[in-house]
């Protein structure tokens, strides 16, 4: 049983898999859930399940006039955060090496600007917290450059490095920021995998990685050690990664013609 308890979170992605999970964790324990995504009816599910500690949330992360909309029913619900978990995200690959600019926007608009869009709408309500955090989920697979996770990978990147300004803007007030990068976890996320993904995990077994990270205040989540240690050397060793393993994974074989 986790120690997070009777505060007031945030979550995105709160629909499904790994944000779904956390949503339900967090509510056993005692905790006033607020669960977002954009689809109603998996929410409303979900709802059930908790109906005294969960309230939902519907909204797009990466729109800007429905983040407005939705900072306005927002504060309607609480005047305060503790824990901002944002969850929402999407993977699209990039076959082929299209570079098709339109994939690349759907996923920044989700994985990069949804979570600035998160934090701003947050801020205000974090700031009447005496302990607030705010965690966001990348993924390991920003640690080395992946074959076909050009957008996605970036995206996750990108977002690691906006956590660590902001977290640098921050250093000398109370907000903590979280950086949380899962291995592979069985969702629907990975559904449409065509590959093998060792270590795969349950998205309870993330959920509670998570949040025993969050309890015990750590900066940054990454699981399974399995995967993320042996990542974390190649990223140091990235010549090593380019020249012998890259190459037997990559789909390219050779450059496209006009
Ligand atoms: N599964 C993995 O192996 C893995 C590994 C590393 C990192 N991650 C990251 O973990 C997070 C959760 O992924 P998951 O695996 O749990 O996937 P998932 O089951 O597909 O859940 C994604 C959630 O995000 C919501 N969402 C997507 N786009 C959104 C948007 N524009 N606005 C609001 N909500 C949006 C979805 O609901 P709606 O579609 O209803 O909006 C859903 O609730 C993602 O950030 C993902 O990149 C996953």
């Amino acid at each position: 049983m986790g120690s997070i308890r009777e505060k007031t979170v945030w979550i995105t992605g709160a629909s499904s898999g790994i944000g779904r999970a956390l949503a339900l964790q967090l509510a056993e324990q005692g905790n006033f859930v607020i669960a977002s995504s954009r689809g109603r009816e998996a929410l409303a599910e979900l709802q059930k399940v908790s109906p005294q500690r969960i309230r939902t949330l519907d909204c797009d992360v990466g729109n800007d006039e429905n983040m407005a909309l939705a900072a306005a029913r927002l504060a309607e619900m609480t005047d305060q955060l503790d824990l901002v978990i944002a969850c929402a995200g999407t993977c699209e690959y990039d076959d082929d090496l299209h570079l098709d600019s339109a994939s690349y926007r759907r996923v920044f608009d989700a994985n990069f600007f949804g979570v600035v869009n998160t934090l701003r709408v947050a801020m205000p309500l974090l700031a009447n917290s005496a302990q607030p955090a705010f965690a966001a989920v990348g993924s390991l697979s920003s640690v080395v450059g992946m074959p076909r996770a050009e957008a996605y990978g970036a995206s996750k990147a990108a977002l690691g490095y906006f956590l660590d300004a902001v977290r640098a803007d921050a250093s000398h007030l109370p907000l903590r920021i979280v950086h949380i990068r899962p291995g592979f976890i069985d969702t629907p996320l990975t559904e449409r995998n065509d590959f093998s993904m060792p270590f795969m995990m349950t998205p309870e077994q993330a959920a509670a990685r998570i949040e025993r990270g969050l309890a015990r205040g750590h900066a940054t989540i990454d699981f399974p050690r399995r995967l993320s240690w042996p990542l974390r050397l190649l990223g140091f060793l990235r010549p090593l990664w380019f020249r012998f393993c890259a190459p037997r994974i990559t789909r390219i074989h050779s450059l496209r013609k006009p």
